[in-house]
């Protein structure tokens, strides 16, 4: 729906608030009017300047652009991805109520591929090739880039259990870890699956052929083509490639790279994930969309959080928001997080393809805490742009260490009223010298998970997802495409000849000529 955000920022009249944040979370209720809790889940945005009325403004807001409507027909499965015209039905994957108000072909076809996924998990967990009990299988390698790694590695690292076999990941066309990793390797006992919904990625690609290459001189083609596996939206390329069908999975064209960690790219992930751990992991995220089409605006998780984001980004102006885990699991959820709202949200043409005069995404980063408060902290707490934090946090571990547990919340939690308060928040400023004070007033959000199991990650993913979906719906931009992307592939083809010959040119606008030079000089 085409609609002047200017103009509705202005009817609504919704201003960054000058009431210091420390007098703010001293405010009675504060938590309760700017927390929310859905299942295993809290969202607590009461360190941000937000007053009631700018939320009620900002809820109204959501409500006047039409997110009910755009809401609606992300579920119903219209082309809501309208400049390759096409729906955008990931959650088709994980909740049976999107599935089934689709037609019947697509629920036989994903329900099939769904449970070829888990006989494969299954199968490689138990150690060896489906349906080839004698064949062993101790390691995969998963290859593949963006959406088709992102999410199988986070879901890896944050639930995959300690057992065989071993996981390891290629993705950016770099051959330093590729010949390390195949050097350790017995391709006897190695599975490969190339997930590239394209099945036309050139890092993908390179790896797969260099992969197949190695497996091939030690088993034969056969035997190495047996233990090739693919999870692809491209049959052809893939059939072309010479991975059989009985060894691919298929990816629907409706699933966008970066919303694929809910489909067969995950195989890797469903394998270590222990049985049962995936289906909990899609019901997690099928919670999700339960809560985000029916809880009312001023409760719904994802709606909040979006509003949140537009009160950072459009009215404060900040340029940034960093992504803080407290949980060594969940190491790679900033990475994975980068890429879904980034190359979601990061553009600059509306509905109607004319250019837009408000800004759409902040550039999004992140590290796990502790480790970031010891890198990116300082400039959080006193440098000259302030950058909205987001922390997440898990009350109950994994393990039975309550001292470090504890330390690791204390810190979050620290680090949120430190921000929030500064020094003289705090009541010590008088005694400090200018370089020792904190300013304080830097916002931030906290989100706990009760534990962190398949079915919260669901949660948490899943609300992500449709944070950034009402995020572009209020911006009027199409979040499902990615053509930002395609210009510098397209360029790098030309330039990787003039790397490999010195007698090829590259066009002289490149203004690469010089650099060429050099770099040659030095080989
Ligand atoms: O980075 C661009 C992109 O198209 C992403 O959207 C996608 O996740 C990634 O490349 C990988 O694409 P494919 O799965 O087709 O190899």
């Amino acid at each position: 729906m085409k609609h002047d955000f200017h103009r509705l920022l202005l009817k609504y009249n919704i201003q960054s608030v000058k009431k210091p944040l420390s007098e703010r979370l001293s405010e009675q209720d504060r938590f309760d009017n700017f927390s929310v809790n859905s299942a295993d889940l809290l969202l607590d945005f009461s360190r941000t300047g937000m007053d009631k009325q700018s939320l009620q403004h900002l809820l109204e807001l959501a409500t006047e652009v039409g997110v009910e409507d755009a809401r609606q027909r992300l579920f119903s499965g219209e082309n809501i991805n309208f400049t390759e015209n096409r729906p955008a039905l990931h959650m088709a994957l994980r909740s049976d109520d999107v599935l089934n108000k689709l037609d019947q072909d697509t629920i036989a076809g994903v329900t099939k591929n769904r449970q070829r996924l888990l006989s494969f998990a299954s199968a490689f967990r138990l150690g060896h090739l489906p349906g080839h009990p004698d064949q062993a299988v101790r390691h995969i390698i998963h290859i593949g880039i963006g959406g088709s790694v992102l999410g199988p590695r986070l879901l890896v690292e944050a639930l995959g259990k300690p057992a065989k076999p071993q996981v390891h990941f290629l993705s950016s066309v770099d051959a330093h870890f590729r010949t390390g990793l195949l050097a350790q390797l017995d391709p006897h006992e190695t599975v490969v699956i190339v997930a590239t919904k394209s099945f036309t990625t050139g890092e993908t690609l390179l790896h797969a052929r260099r992969v197949l290459d190695w497996m091939e001189r030690a088993l034969g083609r056969d035997a190495a083509i047996q233990r090739m596996f693919a999870v692809s939206g491209n049959q052809k390329a893939v059939e072309a490639f010479g991975i059989a069908p009985q060894n691919t999975l298929f990816l629907p064209d409706w699933v966008g790279g970066r919303y694929s960690i809910w489909s067969a790219v995950s195989l890797v992930a469903a394998t270590v994930m222990g049985e049962g751990g995936f289906e909990k992991f899609l019901r997690g995220g099928a919670e999700m969309d339960r809560h985000f089409q029916t809880a009312k605006f001023s409760e719904n998780l994802p709606v909040l959080m979006a509003l949140t984001g537009i009160w950072h980004r459009n009215i404060c102006n900040y340029p940034a928001q960093a992504v803080i885990p407290y949980d060594h699991r969940l190491r790679s959820l900033p990475a994975y997080l980068q890429q879904l709202v980034m190359e979601s949200n990061g553009k600059s043409v509306d509905s109607h393809g004319k250019q837009i005069e408000y800004q759409t995404s902040p550039v999004l980063f992140g590290e796990p805490g502790t480790d970031a408060q010891h890198s990116l902290f300082q400039m959080f707490h006193q440098g000259s742009d302030i950058v909205p934090l987001s922390f997440i946090g898990v009350i109950r571990p994994d393990h039975k260490d309550d001292e470090a547990h504890a330390g690791l919340l204390a810190n979050m939690l620290a680090q949120a009223t430190a921000l929030a308060t500064g020094t003289a928040g705090l009541g010590n400023e008088e005694a400090l010298d200018a370089h020792r004070q904190m300013p304080g007033e830097r916002p931030s959000e906290v989100i706990l998970l009760d534990s962190l199991t398949p079915y919260s990650l669901g949660q948490l993913l899943a609300l992500y997802e449709h944070k950034v979906f009402v995020e572009s719906v209020i911006w009027d931009i199409n979040p499902f495409d990615q053509f930002g992307v395609e210009l510098g592939k397209v360029v790098a083809k030309t330039i990787q000849p003039a790397l490999e010959n010195t007698s090829v040119n590259i066009p002289e606008n490149y203004g690469l000529s010089d650099i060429l030079d050099y770099i040659h000089s030095k080989k």
